[in-house]
């Protein structure tokens, strides 16, 4: 291989002449070649690649986000897309055409992730990847997610139209189910790749809502596995040198400061506790106060523990919901005999949050004890750590944004996305884009050309920097 110039030579190099550079080196190359008689192979790398040279076709780009959204079991602007259905089935198909049409070499794995490969000069290197998901929960929208594959296919078009020759492979990653609509498991192709055994184990007694299996559901969209080949869709931690995801913020806070970019510095991660307390119930006339035991008022009582314990850890960062809370039987007549709680907890701070955690715990075994009722559940779901995005990503990620003259902002994913499963097997960074209202996950979900083009951008000089480092 031949031996290129460290990168801040590369980056000097560009801001002084891109076109210049080019050319100087095109003259080289002829009279090494009239000299020697052979071909001598070039990679003009990020010389060529002038970043005001970068032209996004955003109107493509909202066509094909348009036609994506058209593959849903609900009407229009909603978008349904669950996964293994049929129009997840098309919609998996369609993302392979875009694959092949941008000339990516496509591979798909037991659960349905697809990979499109763009080969770089030195294809044996770790390479640089990016993506997100197309799955939508029920009248949703079409840019959760869709922005970061689109826009990925987008931004390895654009290299392309420049001429850029990545150095270490560039790949688009399509994970299967970021959402957990279907069996319960949020991340479920993310999870599998970074090899999460609980994911593993979790998957071998899911059902949906239909109590159709995972394999029947997978078998009838064309994947056809068993339990023993889950294992085998994990990847190495020498498979990426970087991961990065590009998504709309799904929260007010760029639009609502005029700010491009939002480039991510950790990505909050969330645990669920699953809460119920018994008591002996009985008639709302007939059992006077002293002689009560009320399973109701035990949850009422955790619920704002909840939300005192959440605001005493003193961060901003650390957020808790109880999201359901569910009385039986029910009746305006009757004492609550038994409560079921479920209690979302998130922070950047993984240590933090396991404290809240173990607060609500202590609280709920007072409560029960205070009030005579049974603590029968108390179970913690899912604590995920949170992940740190990586320093040098960051750093290229703002690079990039400074050199297209977009403004930009340090910020905190308080959404989990399948970017913080890839934390666990490659250094990753994600970029968000201003959306309307900050509104996501319904039909109102908007986020406007210009400002995905922008992000494309980003992604695509941000690619193009890592696949040389
Ligand atoms: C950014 O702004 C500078 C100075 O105004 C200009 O020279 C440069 O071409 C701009 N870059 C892009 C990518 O538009
Ligand atoms: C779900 O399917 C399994 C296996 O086919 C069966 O044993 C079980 O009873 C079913 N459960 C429900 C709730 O229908
Ligand atoms: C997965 O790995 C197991 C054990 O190595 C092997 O038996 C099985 O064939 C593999 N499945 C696939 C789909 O490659
Ligand atoms: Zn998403």
């Amino acid at each position: 291989m031949s031996p290129i110039p460290p990168l801040p030579f590369l980056l000097l190099f560009l801001l002084v002449s891109a076109i210049s550079a080019a050319s100087h080196e095109d003259a080289t190359r002829r009279t090494m070649e009239e000299f020697s008689g052979y071909p001598i192979h070039s990679h003009p790398s990020v010389l060529s690649l002038s970043p005001s040279s970068l032209s996004v076709d955003a109107v493509g780009l909202q066509r094909q986000i348009d036609e994506l959204a058209a593959f849903s079991d609900t009407p229009k602007p909603s978008v349904t897309r669950i996964l293994y259905s049929e129009k997840d089935v098309l919609a998996r198909s369609y993302i392979k055409s875009l694959m092949k049409e941008a000339a990516l070499s496509v591979r798909e794995d037991a659960v349905g992730n697809i990979f499109g490969r763009w080969n770089g000069y030195e294809a044996g290197l770790p390479a640089v990847a990016t993506g997100s998901h197309i799955d939508a929960i029920p009248f949703s929208g079409k840019y959760d997610g869709v922005v970061g594959v689109l826009g990925a296919l987008e931004a390895i078009n654009t290299l392309k139209r420049s001429n850029f020759q990545p150095r270490r492979s560039l790949e688009v990653i399509m994970f299967t189910s970021e959402e957990p609509t279907r069996f319960g498991i949020s991340c479920l192709g993310s999870r599998l790749l970074a090899g999460s055994e609980a994911a593993t184990d979790a998957l071998k007694q899911a059902v949906d809502g239909q109590n159709i299996s995972f394999f029947d559901a997978a078998k009838s969209a064309g994947y056809n596995i068993c339990q023993e080949d889950l294992p085998n869709v994990s990847l190495t931690k020498e498979s990426y040198s970087a991961f990065l995801e590009l998504h709309i913020e799904q929260g007010p806070i760029l639009e609502e400061e005029g700010v491009s970019i939002g480039i991510v510095t950790a990505i909050a991660a969330p645990a669920s506790i699953k809460v119920d307390f018994e008591g002996n119930g009985g008639h709302a006339g007939a059992v006077l106060m002293p002689a009560r035991n009320d399973a109701g008022l035990a949850a009422a009582e955790l619920a704002l523990a909840v939300e005192k314990h959440v605001l005493a850890s003193g961060s901003i960062d650390t957020v808790g919901t109880v999201g359901i809370l569910e009385l039986h039987p029910g009746a305006i007549n009757s004492i609550p005999s038994r409560s079921h709680l479920e209690i979302d907890t998130r922070d950047i701070d993984e240590k933090r949050r396991n404290t809240v955690i173990e607060k609500i715990q202590h609280s709920a075994s007072k409560i029960a004890t205070d009030r005579g009722v049974k603590l029968s559940q108390f179970t913690v779901v899912n604590q995920d750590p949170p992940a740190l995005c990586d320093e040098s990503i960051i750093d290229a990620m703002e690079a990039a944004s400074r050199q297209l003259n977009l403004s930009h902002k340090l910020m905190i994913s308080r959404a989990y996305h399948d970017s913080l499963f890839m934390a666990r097997i490659s250094p990753m960074g994600m970029i968000f884009i201003p959306c309307y209202k900050g509104y996501s996950h319904k039909p109102e979900e908007y986020a406007s050309m210009e400002d995905i083009a922008n992000g494309v951008k980003v992604l695509a000089l941000t690619l193009a920097k890592l696949s040389l480092d």
